[in-house]
Order: C-alpha cells, then sequence, then structure tokens
C-alpha cells in the first residue's frame, strides 16, 4: 500500500508561460504518461545536470506549500524570484497529511540558515547559529535537530555540503525518519545516498523519466569503474584528451 504523503504527480496542461519547459523530461513524461508514481518512502532524482531535477523538486514543493528558497511551510523569504510556472501546472496527489515538513536546498541553505536566525527560536535547531558552523555541520545540524518525523523532506544536493563520512550519517538519519513514518525526495548526484534500500530511483534524461536500478546508474558505473583503477581510467581520460 502507498503510503506516502505524495503519492504522484500529474500535469493536464502544456507549458504556455515558460518554453524552455516543454523540453524538460518530466514535462515530456507527464503529458505523455497519466502519472509520475511515488511508491517508495525515498524517491531520487538522478540524471545529467540541466535535466530539470531541480525544477521538478521545486515545483512539487512550491506546489504543497514550502517556500520555493528554502525551509517548512511557515518561511516567508524571498531573495530571488527565479521560480518556474511548473508549480501551477502540476496536480500533486496526496495521500495523509504529513506532520512534518522541510524543504532543503544545498544553494540556497545560507539564506535559510539567515532567516530561522532573524525569525524563529534557535532552541528548535539545537540551539546554535548556523552561520557559525560549517556547512555540512549546519546541514546535517538541521537535519538532526529539527526534523520531527512523521513528515515529508524534500532535498536538493543534499551530499553537497557532507564528507563521504557524513553522508553515511546521513544514510542513518533518513533511515531513522522513514522508519518513523517519513517520505523524502531527493536530487542526488551522490552514489553512496542513492544506496539507500527502500527507494525508487528516477532517470530524468532525453527519453522521459524511467526508474532504474540502483547498480544500472550512471553514477554507480562510473564511479565503481574509476574507483576500481583510477590508473586505468585517467590514463584512457588523458590519452583520449592528447589526440
Ligand atoms: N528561467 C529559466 N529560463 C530558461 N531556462 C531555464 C530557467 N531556469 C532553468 N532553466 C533551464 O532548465 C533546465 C533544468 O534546470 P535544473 O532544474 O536546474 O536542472 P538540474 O537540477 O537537473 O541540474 C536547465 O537546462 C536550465 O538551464
Ligand atoms: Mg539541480
Amino acid at each position: 500500500m502507498n503510503r506516502n504523503y505524495i503519492r504522484g504527480i500529474k500535469m493536464e496542461h502544456a507549458p504556455q508561460k515558460d518554453r524552455y519547459l516543454k523540453d524538460l523530461p518530466i514535462v515530456k513524461y507527464l503529458l505523455r504518461e497519466k502519472e509520475l508514481v511515488f511508491d517508495e518512502p525515498v524517491t531520487f532524482f538522478v540524471g545529467e545536470n540541466g535535466t530539470g531535477k531541480s525544477t521538478l523538486l521545486e515545483a512539487i514543493a512550491i506546489a504543497v506549500g514550502f517556500n520555493p528558497e528554502g525551509g517548512s511551510k511557515d518561511f516567508q523569504f524571498e531573495t530571488h524570484k527565479t521560480h518556474s510556472e511548473l508549480y501551477e501546472l502540476i496536480t500533486v496527489i496526496k495521500g495523509l497529511k504529513e506532520k512534518d515538513g522541510f524543504f532543503l536546498r544545498a544553494e540556497s541553505f545560507y539564506n535559510t540558515s539567515t532567516y530561522i536566525e532573524e525569525n524563529t527560536s534557535l532552541k528548535r535547531y539545537g540551539n546554535q547559529s548556523f552561520h557559525t558552523l560549517s556547512h555540512g555541520e549546519a546541514f546535517l545540524s538541521l537535519i538532526q535537530n529539527r526534523f520531527e518525523g512523521k513528515g515529508l523532506y524534500i532535498l536538493d544536493e543534499p551530499e553537497a555540503a557532507l564528507s563521504p563520512q557524513r553522508l553515511l550519517t546521513l544514510l542513518c538519519e533518513i533511515h531513522r525518519f522513514v522508519k518513523d513514518d517519513s517520505q523524502f525526495i531527493i536530487a542526488t548526484h551522490s552514489p553512496i545516498l542513492m544506496a539507500y534500500p527502500k527507494a525508487r530511483i528516477l532517470l530524468f534524461s532525453e527519453e522521459g523519466i524511467q526508474a532504474v536500478a540502483y547498480r544500472d546508474t550512471e553514477h554507480y558505473k562510473v564511479m565503481k569503474q574509476f574507483m576500481d583503477n583510477p590508473e586505468r581510467m585517467l590514463k584512457y581520460l588523458m590519452e583520449e584528451e592528447e589526440v
């Protein structure tokens, strides 16, 4: 049974205002198929840069009531108005109402931290200003102190700030919250993160969107090939370049 807070998304009408949206895999997919289903507690968006992962995360986040730049539903700040019209075009199929939620973007984390410091009680956030911590420490501290469980958590490239060791900690935290009835939707390039077992990996590409097995992702294959023998791959790459 699908117990997710967001069970899927649909789209009835093609984009009109933002022309570039028409070329995005998610738009092609939703106009062709009926629905994109989120049937596991963790959904990963993976794929090349520029395939629209952040655009979709942002549209989903705004459609369910989060601030476009990140935060929980009561955060109201906006430093740049850059979000697309996609949030108006998609219909989010909701399940039960979540008790907690957060939209976390690596790229606007600084602004989110400032907002937290100026507008909320730091008690909820581990009693420490995020500006006095490193990016990675702050990111993890937010998850460990602020996330309450039974929540909907939307994360855009959370690995950006994290060391491999902290990435493993993040995996454990995700698991802790999943056991407490949480749902995660995460855009990532991290082969460590996307190994999470109760996950659906959705690949964004020219062809649209398709579910892929962990070991079939480019991220896993390229990283494994590289790690198995860095010298061999470097030699191959450098020689190619010199031709
Ligand atoms: N305001 C905009 N005008 C034109 N193109 C845009 C705009 N915003 C994003 N794009 C394009 O949409 C595509 C998807 O971007 P994005 O969602 O950030 O990709 P990803 O997160 O997968 O790397 C990119 O090719 C980007 O250049
Ligand atoms: Mg992105």
